[in-house]
């Protein structure tokens, strides 16, 4: 198959505003990308002498090999060969696949959805094709089942679209309409944790305490409609309510832990008006909402209190919003 000198592409990272864990059991929920935050990939072509196939490199994981020696299960191997399959190609090509990050890695912030969309679209370019981002998420959305089991699919729907969305398992993504932009800051509270235990784990409680989980599941669902309409609205302090709502349903479930509670704490000291842990939980990240013009104060506030660092980010409107 004919391929480029050398082809790029990245993705971002992203967080959770409303809904986690209650997205895995059909409520809706509501992420968006994390620009300053990316994964890159880079496939150049092999020099003559280079053995055949594809050589990989990913200096953040010190990872140095062949395609063909890595476990099938390998997020790269099942990336790069979901890809190979999407665009035709009966082998992998004689190149060089370069991938960089700088996305924590199991923090919440979508690290192994945004890599694996920046190697399919490099790859795919390399080989002359270019992935529509409902294709980049299918893929990347089969990487993410061998490494989390049962994801929803709202991290490879948000990093391949690259917009805010309300997304619901099974039903058609809409882009999130925004009145104005808002504002808002993560904090890590360092500690790491695997979205796949967080998840078993709600899974477990829920089989054994089935009308309660239901319920809490019910009411994040109830709470993300809310947020849709108060982020249309512009309506600060009711989208800090419904966070502040949201953080209390997280906690029912067993999925905040006392780093996140202690974040969120002192984000709503600082003058946040609402702040939630995001993504998985049990560490991680929280997110503040901040007025304008406080994300620094209520950032120090949140160092002060053992963040480990601190990331301020906007939603903006998007001209694509439904
Ligand atoms: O990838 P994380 O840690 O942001 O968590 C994903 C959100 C969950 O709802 C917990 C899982 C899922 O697949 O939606």
């Amino acid at each position: 198959m004919a391929t480029l000198e050398s082809t790029r592409a990245s993705a971002p990272g992203k967080f959770i505003l409303f809904g986690e864990h209650a997205v895995v059991y059909g409520e809706p929920a509501l992420a968006a990308p994390l620009q300053s935050l990316r994964a890159r990939a880079r496939v150049s072509r092999a020099a003559a002498e280079t053995p055949i196939g594809l050589f990989l490199t990913a200096d953040e994981i010190s990872l140095r090999t062949h395609y063909a020696n890595l476990k099938p299960t390998h997020p790269l191997a099942a990336i790069v060969r979901g890809t190979l399959q999407a665009v035709g190609s009966s082998g992998a090509p004689r190149a060089h696949l370069q991938v960089s990050s700088n996305i924590p890695i199991a923090a919440g912030l979508g690290s192994s959805a945004a890599t694996a969309a920046a190697v399919a679209q490099a790859l795919a370019r390399f080989l002359q094709h270019e992935l529509s981002p409902e294709r980049l998420s299918e893929l990347v959305f089969e990487v993410e089942k061998l490494q989390h089991g049962t994801p929803s699919g709202i991290d490879n729907t948000v990093i391949a679209h690259e917009q805010p969305v309300f997304f619901s398992k099974g039903a058609s993504t809409e882009v999130l309409k925004l009145a104005r932009p808002l504002s808002f800051v993560l904090a890590d509270s360092g500690q790491r944790s695997s979205t796949r235990d967080a998840v078993v784990r709600v899974r477990q409680r829920y089989n054994s305490r089935r009308s309660a989980y239901q319920s809490s599941f019910t009411e994040m669902g109830n709470i993300a409609r809310a947020a849709r309409t108060a982020l249309a609205r512009g309506d600060s302090s009711r989208l800090g309510e419904l966070m502040c709502r949201n953080h209390a349903r997280l906690q029912e479930i067993g999925v905040s832990c006392p780093p996140l509670d202690r974040l969120v704490e002192a984000a709503i000291r600082a003058g946040a008006p609402g702040a939630k842990l995001s993504g998985a939980g049990l560490g991680g990240h929280i997110i503040a909402h901040v007025h304008r013009g406080d994300g620094d104060r209520v950032g120090s506030a949140l160092a002060a209190a053992g963040a480990r660092s601190v990331i301020m980010t906007e939603l903006t409107p998007s001209a694509n919003a439904a």
